[in-house]
């Protein structure tokens, strides 16, 4: 008899992928603790909550709620393309920048197509290439910062796809406008280019790079940005792709039919136009970055300068037993064990009341590990 070959159900690139673990529920540790609250800063969420002008226009878009979304999201395509100017259908909007990110690993990742990312660096440029059955080449960073050159070296002829995390999340930093000059002259032109800018809004850096000016030469960069950190949506889910047509028209034939909501289609615009909301919460992320920097350097950590809305620090104690001692004082931080660095912890940047807290926590539970 004819043996039947038994097969798994699970296309190939998802085998071995391990499901999303979401972080523990917050209510758990505030009833087991008799906590008042959780101060979050695991996540990288707006200290300061959503942009006023974003929550009034949701709150009046809501009436509309059994109505389908406008498919194309056409009005925050043409306020997006007119900012940086571009044409709209250089723009597409997704629900959040995660929804982009596979979208562009749907779009472009063939099977056994190679896709080179940094070292540590977001974890859904993996998982998105997995899920297509890619092949990821990971680059180690140097000081902390992507490794464009080495990236450049790790190019063949089956590498499809680069994601540049620009500033890098965990790390904080970021490559410049020189270094991202001197790669794009390197990059061969059967490769995309994606620049993930999700903290671009947070950058003081002058020399942080114009990615849209390759867009402008019909270069093959596409440019990934989100409404979820500087404007406050990220329970909302809004994020965007910008890039050259031919690029964006392909993103386009995966898109779902309404991938944007109707309620976060009516915050991202208001959100988009608040500027002075923007103004505050940099002024608040500023100095509390110093602020952090300061305590940090009194604690004896050290950290990577950031150019973002979160600091990569050195404990110098294990994050994970760093991460229990803070939950169960009411603040829960990234700890650095999933990135291999197991001593390192990402912290957002809160309020300065809330960063202060954390400061006081930090060195009761450094004077406790040393005693
Ligand atoms: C580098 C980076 N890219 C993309 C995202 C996803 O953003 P969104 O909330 O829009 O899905 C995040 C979220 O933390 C991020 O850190």
């Amino acid at each position: 008899m004819k043996r039947i070959e038994k097969k798994a159900l699970a296309r190939r690139g998802i085998d071995g992928l391990a499901a999303y673990v979401p972080g523990k529920p917050v209510e758990e540790a505030i009833r087991e603790y008799g906590l008042k609250e959780m101060i979050r800063l695991a996540s990288n969420e707006n200290p300061l909550g959503t942009s006023p002008k974003a929550l009034e226009a949701m709150k009046q878009a809501l009436d509309d709620a059994y109505l389908y979304p406008e498919g194309s999201s056409t009005e925050l395509r043409r306020k997006v393309a007119a900012t940086f100017g571009i044409e709209a259908d250089m723009v597409i909007f997704g629900n959040g920048a995660d929804n982009i990110l596979l979208m562009i690993a749907q779009a472009f990742i063939d099977e056994d197509d190679e896709v080179i990312v940094g070292d540590p660096t977001f974890s859904v440029y993996e998982t998105v290439t997995r899920i297509m059955g890619g092949r990821v080449v990971k680059v180690p960073l140097r000081d902390f910062t992507y490794d464009l050159s080495a990236i450049v070296r790790k190019i063949t002829p089956q590498t499809k796809l680069i994601f540049v995390c620009n500033p890098n999340n965990p790390t904080g930093s970021l490559v410049t406008e020189k270094e991202v000059a001197q790669f794009m002259d390197q990059v061969p032109a059967h490769c995309v280019v994606v620049f993930d800018e999700a903290y671009a809004e947070f950058v003081q850096e002058r020399n942080y790079p114009q990615t849209i000016r390759y867009i402008h030469h019909q270069k093959n960069v596409l440019m990934v940005r989100t409404l979820s950190k500087i404007f406050g949506l990220a329970g909302v889910r809004i994020g965007y792709a910008l890039g050259p047509q031919k690029l964006i028209n392909v993103l386009c034939k995966v898109a779902e039919p309404f991938p944007v909501n109707r309620v976060a289609q009516a915050g991202g615009l208001a959100a988009l136009d608040d500027g002075e909301f923007v103004k505050r919460v940099l002024e608040v992320n500023e100095e509390g970055k110093h602020y952090l920097y300061e305590q940090f350097s009194q604690l004896g950590m050290s950290y990577v300068p950031s150019h973002t809305n979160f600091v990569f620090v050195h404990l110098g104690m294990d994050g994970k037993l760093a991460f229990q001692k803070l939950w169960e004082k009411g603040i829960v931080i990234r700890p650095g064990d999933i990135w291999n660095l197991p001593e390192f912890s990402r912290i957002t940047i809160g309020t300065a009341e809330q960063n202060e807290k954390l400061v006081k926590a930090l060195a009761m539970i450094k004077k406790e590990n040393a005693s």
